[in-house]
């Protein structure tokens, strides 16, 4: 539990003025009425939650790197497109279709979905499989909440995710026309059920901004950057492991699996250090098994061979 143990939390390392600004959007004095001229970050609203002992013994990255260097290729395959494009989605009304193998099933819309859900800040570690890392505060909630609610059936091993795909709103659709969208992800119900599993609705104190995912996204700090797949519309409970967007596209580098493993090196490069996000020119580090979290996790994968379930 080394990780949780930490106690650096954003509030203590978050500028003041940033709290007054916080306290100011609260009190309704900040101009929200201008938020949709103002670029996706910037319509971002605050957030109520509680602290919790998740989190690490780093420096939290800055909120403009991780709000600005982003991947999100439904707005294009640049760092920076996500940042530029992601205010053309409408996230407003949203609604998340659960189906499959689950008791409730049906089309719940965002209100009703996180209703009776608290949120809470947790700052994680976040790999991407591109070798760089940055430490997000995320809010939300352990996905678990969500499918306790949804009620899974005995028969449910795998859940299955599915992203927004709006080419009208998401330009990067249409740039990239031979991507397999819609975006879709998946977990071992196992790994789904663990509570560092988590949705968040928002970062740094507030709602999340459309290119880290706005509404809801997931968040597995464990395994590589892309299994978090962003605004999720389709949330399936399957028998059979189903299909990723990466594993589709390229299934000699990217596994279903894809948990954070410095031994095991993509075809292309090395997974053993990462270039930390922020962290300026020497900001290089080791990057450890399991992203940090093998105390919590390990056991989910006891007997694999996690060279070949990479
Ligand atoms: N989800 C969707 N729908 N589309 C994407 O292109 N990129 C993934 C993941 N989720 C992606 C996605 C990858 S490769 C990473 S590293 C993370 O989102 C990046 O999250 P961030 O931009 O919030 O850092």
């Amino acid at each position: 539990m080394a990780l949780f143990r930490g106690n650096l939390k954003y509030s203590d390392v978050t500028a003041k003025a940033d709290f007054l600004n916080r306290r100011q959007i609260i009190a309704g004095t900040a101009g929200l009425g201008m938020a949709p001229f103002l670029g996706g970050a910037a319509q971002a609203a605050a957030l109520e939650f509680t602290k919790t002992d998740y989190s690490v013994d780093e420096d939290v990255t800055p909120k403009e790197a991780a709000t600005s260097y982003n991947n999100y290729y439904e707005f294009g395959t640049d760092k920076g497109d996500p940042f530029k494009n992601a205010h053309q989605m409408k996230t407003d009304p949203w609604s998340v279709e659960i189906g499959g193998l689950v008791d409730n099933p049906g089309n719940y819309g965002l209100d009703d979905l996180l209703s009776g859900i608290a949120l809470e800040e947790r700052i994680y570690r976040f790999r991407c499989v591109e070798a760089w890392s940055m430490v997000v505060p995320w809010i939300g909630f352990s996905l678990s909440e969500i499918l306790n609610k949804a009620g899974v059936q005995s028969g449910g091993k795998y859940v299955a995710f599915e992203t927004l795909n709006r080419p009208k709103e998401m330009p990067g659709i249409g740039w990239n026309p031979r991507f397999p969208w819609p975006y879709v992800e998946g977990l071992r119900m196992d790994e789904a059920m663990h509570p560092l599993s988590m949705i968040a609705t928002g970062m740094y104190g507030e709602s999340l901004p459309n290119q880290n995912g706005a509404p809801l996204r997931l968040v597995v700090p464990w395994k590589y950057g892309f299994k978090s797949i962003k605004s999720i519309v389709k949330i399936t409970v399957t028998e059979e492991e189903p299909p990723t967007t990466w594993n589709n596209l390229a299934a000699n580098e990217y596994g279903f699996y894809s948990n954070v493993n410095p031994d095991v090196d993509h075809p292309r490069w090395s997974q053993a250090r990462e270039r930390v996000i922020g962290g300026g020119l020497f900001g290089k580090r080791d990057t450890p098994m399991f992203n940090g979290y093998g105390e919590d996790v390990a056991s989910l994968y006891a007997g694999m061979d996690l060279k070949k379930n990479f």
